[in-house]
């Protein structure tokens, strides 16, 4: 059984808890937040020890995982800290800010001999599973275009980090990397990015981006953190024989979308968020969309978490290794780059 710490009580960190309570692998031992009453509530529902101070975690020898759902210009610190003291580290997507944090992470892990995993989930969602499945058996021909799309209301989080792009990297690393991580481990490597994107102080944040894989293959990727309804998601891919498209909003039975909610929080997904709703419209209440799959036999965040798990008991290999985390990475810094300069941007 492992002995798990969660460092970090909001949206994720609940999310993670939730997941370790149902593998039957592991319990949570240990909630780390700097806000006492917070971690406090999360450790009540798994019978954890709530503290401020990671110490007492971390030097607790049973402790074997740490669970970093920190906010992302916290990662390098925290997982090195964690690796410092031999614990395997999950830590939540985006690896880090830039790509010398992120390889400076798996190098601080690997020195200390621990294990690094980066939890890019949709990899673990199974209509993206299927539609890669489809693409590199050669279902659909030679792909020629991908779409993709990922927009919701404009995130929630401790202390509206989220809203300021030095912490966050904004919405092109934040939420668009999920996509790029997808193309990638369909098609490999990516050439170069051109991206435009619109951001007001609302704040609301959009972004298209076109971005070449070194195949030959054109996607067309959407983020949007400007959008009143529910978080939902699409792709489409087209290839010579065929072509695949997925809408999230299709496979729920009822979709409202009204203008920005006043104290209940937007209809997210019915995940927790920082008001125990779903994500706030844009200048709505504090919360941040979750994306879940409604193929719920099937969750997302609980077969990542597995994976990671028999990773640590060397049970196998994870489907994101550290460096698909830095190639992704870098993909929403190219992207990043060019929509602040109006330029295409190779990927290196
Ligand atoms: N995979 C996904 O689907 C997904 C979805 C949302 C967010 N994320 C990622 O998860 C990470 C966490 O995001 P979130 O939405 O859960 O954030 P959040 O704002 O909801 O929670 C962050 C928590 O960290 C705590 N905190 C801040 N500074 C701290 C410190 N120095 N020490 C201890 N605790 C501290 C805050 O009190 C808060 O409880 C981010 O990297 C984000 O990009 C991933």
């Amino acid at each position: 059984m492992h002995k798990v710490a969660i460092w970090g009580a909001g949206t994720m960190g609940r999310v993670h808890a939730g997941c370790y309570e149902r593998s039957e692998e592991a319990r949570v031992a240990y909630v780390i937040d700097q806000d006492l009453a917070k971690a406090q509530e999360l450790a009540s529902t798994c019978e954890a020890r709530a503290m401020t101070d990671p110490g007492v975690a971390l030097s607790d020898p049973e402790v074997d995982v740490v669970d970093v759902c920190l906010p992302t210009y916290l990662h390098r610190q925290s997982v090195e800290q964690a690796a410092r003291s031999g614990k395997h580290i999950l830590c939540e997507k985006p690896a880090a800010l830039s790509a010398a944090d992120a390889k400076a992470m798996i190098d601080t892990c690997r020195a200390c001999g621990v294990k690094l995993g980066i939890a890019h989930v949709l990899r673990y969602f199974p209509e993206y599973e299927m539609a890669r499945q489809m693409i590199t058996s050669g279902d659909l021909g030679q792909i020629g275009t991908v779409r993709l799309s990922r927009v919701g209301p404009f995130p929630r989080g401790w202390r509206d980090w989220y809203a300021d792009e030095a912490r966050s990297g904004g919405l092109l690393l934040d939420l668009s990397i999920h996509d790029f991580d997808f193309l990638r481990w369909c098609f490999g490597p990516v050439d170069h990015a051109y991206a435009r994107k619109v951001r007001n102080d609302r704040p609301l944040e959009y972004a298209l981006v076109v971005v070449r894989m070194k195949n030959g293959v054109i996607a067309h990727v959407e983020g949007s953190w400007a959008h009143p309804g529910p978080f939902s998601y699409r792709f489409e891919v087209c290839g010579s024989s065929g072509m695949i498209e997925y809408d999230s909003l299709k496979a729920r039975p009822l979709s409202i979308v009204t203008a920005a909610p006043t104290g209940g929080g937007g209809r997210g997904n019915g995940q927790g968020t920082d008001t125990g709703s779903g994500g706030g419209g844009g200048g709505g209440a504090p919360g941040v969309a979750v994306p879940e799959s409604p193929l719920r036999d099937r969750e997302p965040y609980l077969r990542e978490i597995r994976d990671f798990l028999a990773y640590v008991r060397g049970e196998g290999i994870p489907r994101v290794l550290p460096e698909d985390a830095v190639a992704a990475l870098e993909i929403s810094l190219a992207a990043t780059r060019s929509a602040l300069t109006g330029k295409v941007v190779s990927v290196s």
